[in-house]
């Protein structure tokens, strides 16, 4: 992909340059494609803009589409020059953005919430129900002829019925996943966060709960906060350790939230009994690295909302965002600086 650059439209105004950071769902690149004015300007790769790339791509835009693998910093806003006044993200999370220099550049910024809440909430679920019930172990154990026979005490795991589970962080996500967990017999709800929210916790009847006795009380967490300086390393040996040894663990939200070096220690001391990530540090996760020798413990490449509608839906919206954004318009979705 060229770098990108403003020019100008014949006699009525300045083109809306835009950079997209990588190859997205059509049907989002074509809402760019076809908005009059609009010279879009594309890393057309499966693969991450390399840095270099990104900081030719981005000088003299006045929009950015960007994904949460693009740090999105001081380097890159200097490098787009005073003209950048819209970044457009496509995922609900924004800590890969600067957002005290993006402030102080006025530049407005879109993010793609509640399209996403059903697809991430029914994988935190799948993801909860393979730790808990050890689905990779067991299937590869029919592979490898480790099935012999039924026996009574191989395979077995931890089910939710009559269960407690906690959420870290009740927000879309958190309250879809208690939603979809309720139907399984969970006897009771625990939540944590930055104060209680009775309105959402009542459909659930779930208690606000410091986090040291939700990691006490819960058989399942499961954390679906947002990273946050108050929320990085939150889940570290202090909270493995007051976790129940039958407890299981399932982050679905960033990788940065949990110590992973405790949570290993956890896991391979018996602290904890089993854990899901669909989120790590860094991610991609090397091949070697410890976690992804454990048994007890299922990694997934941060498929949170990898599904077809909802990734083409995301790209859709984060597309109208921009366009919304660069025409001085209301966003659908914009983030309050
Ligand atoms: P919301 O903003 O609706 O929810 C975020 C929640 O984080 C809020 O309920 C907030 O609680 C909570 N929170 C903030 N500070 C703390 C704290 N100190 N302790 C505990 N909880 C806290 O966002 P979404 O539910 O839409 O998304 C949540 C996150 O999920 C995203 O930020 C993103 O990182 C991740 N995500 C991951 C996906 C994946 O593919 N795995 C897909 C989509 C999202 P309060 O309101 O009390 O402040
Ligand atoms: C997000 O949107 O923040 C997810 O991590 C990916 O959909």
């Amino acid at each position: 992909a060229a770098p990108g650059g403003a020019g100008r439209l014949r006699g009525d105004g300045v083109v809306m340059s835009v950079f997209v950071t990588r190859r997205i769902p059509a049907e989002g690149l074509r809402v760019l494609s076809q908005a009059s004015g609009c010279r879009v300007q594309q890393w057309d790769s499966e693969e991450p803009v390399p840095r270099a790339e990104l900081l030719a791509g981005v000088a003299g835009t006045r929009g950015l589409l960007c994904l949460l693998s693009d740090r999105i910093d001081r380097e890159v806003l200097e490098a787009a020059g005073p003209g950048l006044k819209v970044i457009s993200t496509l995922s609900v999370g924004f800590d890969h953005l600067a957002l005290d220099e993006i402030k102080k550049r006025g530049i407005r910024v879109g993010y793609t919430p509640d399209v996403l809440t059903d697809a991430t909430a029914e994988l935190s679920v799948a993801l909860l129900l393979s730790a808990c019930r050890r689905l990779p172990e067991a299937a590869e154990q029919v592979k490898s002829g480790g099935w012999t026979t039924w026996k009574p005490l191989w395979m077995c795991g931890y089910g939710l019925s009559d269960s407690t589970v906690g959420i870290v962080g009740l927000g879309r996500i958190g309250q879809a996943v208690a939603r979809r967990l309720k139907p399984f017999g969970v006897r009771k709800f625990l939540y944590t966060g930055s104060g209680p929210k009775p309105e959402s916790a009542a459909e659930f009847g779930a208690e606000f709960v410091p986090l040291t006795r939700l990691a006490e009380e819960s058989d399942f967490v499961v954390v679906t906060c947002a990273l946050t300086p108050a929320t990085q390393g939150m889940c570290n040996k202090d909270f493995f350790s007051r976790m129940k040894k039958t407890s299981v663990f399932v982050n679905t939200s960033r990788g940065a939230v949990v110590n992973q070096e405790d949570l290993y220690n956890a896991l391979t001391q018996g602290q904890i009994a089993a854990a899901g990530l669909d989120v790590t540090t860094p991610e991609p996760l090397p091949t070697d690295h410890p976690l992804l020798s454990l048994k007890n413990c299922v990694i997934l490449p941060h498929i949170g909302s990898a599904t077809y509608a909802t990734r083409s839906t995301m790209a859709v919206l984060a597309a109208n965002n921009l366009l919304a954004g660069l025409r001085g318009e209301p966003m659908p979705h914009e983030l309050k600086l």
